[in-house]
């Protein structure tokens, strides 16, 4: 892989030993997947926040890095709310692990938002190089903002972040953005709710693994794809999608759909993901909440009373900048939580069963947290939290 004088220099160790071995991380990566050079990037985001998932092996790692990122960088959520982890029964020696954990990340120059949405926090553009980690934020960037990156692993991340630059490979080059194979969703009435395009990306991501598809059929929000492109990274590898008239490359390529592989997701493929069941608890936000999510929240439950633990999530700097909505959320009794979410903290395992409105939750909550999942729609979900009586949940008809 060609590097230039700059880069030369770090390998050599002259902006030291951490620098230098992020450098090695980097041109090891390169040589796999075969790119011939690294691209400046925009941003990054990484993974492998909370103490949870990295354990003290992860900690000890990260607290032996001497450098600072040269891109403005975001962590992903962590195992608590950093200020309200009590509310939520994470114990003492969680809390203080995910402090350390924090701290090493801090002292990198690593911007604390704990977030997996960072879109929602700064500028990122059509056409950014970016090295983001997770895999919901990956395939919102490629797909509904025409950015550019590649589902990078935690320490690929990090190095990326540190040298400012990733290898040019995958996603980053125009040609592997093509799609190649149509989903098309015959629905008499199109999906509408979050949680439907949810159980749309975890069908299909258990169909087409790691391809491009390319979906006909749907007229989905930015909020409706985030769901869609969250589930199929979690039950497949999905990290780009297009969508027929929506999203910013869907019309750069030319080619005959007809001639491509072509998949049909019908109502009923996705039924049986709606299936009733009496649940403990209540989560909603997976990928964390927009600003018009959580209004969307608190005009519905506005004027009822929660029976049993409603918990939502949204960045802190989302939470700030919509203070009316989630004064009316708690005012209901439900809780909103910054930094942290119902798969990374190990507060949900206190649950036997949880009810989530998010195709990627419902993939991962079962083998992350050891709770059983029932899907439903926001008004579903929110029906669930607030009578004591109600077991039920449809998908809209
Ligand atoms: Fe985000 Fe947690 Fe879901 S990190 S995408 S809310 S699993």
């Amino acid at each position: 892989m060609e590097i230039d004088y700059e880069d030369e220099r770090v390998l050599a160790g002259e902006e030291g030993e951490t620098s230098q071995k992020m450098m090695e991380i980097l041109l090891a990566l390169g040589k796999v997947f075969s790119a011939r050079r690294l691209v400046p990037i925009r941003s990054a985001q990484v993974s492998g926040a909370s103490y949870k998932t990295i354990g003290p092996y992860g900690l000890e790692w990260l607290s032996s890095l001497n450098a600072r990122v040269a891109v403005p960088t975001v962590l992903n959520p962590v195992g608590m709310d950093r200020v309200r982890w009590r509310e939520m029964g994470v114990g003492e020696d969680f809390a203080r692990k995910q402090e350390e954990v924090i701290a090493a990340y801090s002292r990198l120059g690593v911007r604390m938002a704990c977030t997996c949405t960072p879109y929602y926090l700064g500028e990122t553009r059509y056409g950014d190089h970016l090295a983001w980690a997770e895999s919901s934020a990956v395939s919102y960037a490629n797909s509904v903002i025409g950015a550019r990156t590649n589902r990078e692993g935690g320490p690929g991340a990090l190095a990326a972040a540190i040298i400012g630059k990733t290898p040019c490979y995958g996603l980053h080059l125009v040609a592997n953005r093509r799609p190649d194979l149509v989903v098309e969703v015959a629905w008499e009435k199109p999906p509408s709710d979050p949680a439907e395009f949810g159980a749309i990306g975890y069908h299909v991501g258990k169909i087409v693994g790691n391809r491009v598809p390319y979906f006909l059929g749907i007229r989905p929000t930015r909020e409706q794809m985030k769901a869609l492109g969250a589930a199929m990274a979690a039950t497949g590898a999905v990290a780009l999608f297009h969508v027929e008239g929506i999203t910013p490359e869907a019309r750069i390529f030319t080619w005959d759909v007809r001639k491509m592989d072509r998949i049909t997701v019908h109502r009923d493929d996705i039924e049986p993901l709606f299936a009733d069941r009496a649940v403990d608890a209540v989560a909603i936000g997976c990928p964390h909440c927009s600003g018009a999510e959580l209004a969307a929240i608190a005009t519905a439950l506005s004027g009822r009373r929660v029976t049993r633990p409603l918990w939502v999530f949204a960045a802190r700097q989302v939470i700030e900048q919509n203070r009316e909505a989630v004064v009316v959320i708690e005012g209901c009794g439900a809780k909103v939580f910054a930094d942290t979410c119902m798969v990374v903290s190990p507060a949900t395992e206190q649950f036997g069963v949880v009810m989530v409105n998010s195709g990627k939750a419902a993939a991962y909550v079962p083998e992350l947290c050891g709770a059983a999942v029932r899907l439903g729609t926001l008004e579903d979900c929110l029906r669930a939290a607030t009578d004591p009586d109600q077991v039920g949940g449809s998908i809209s008809s």
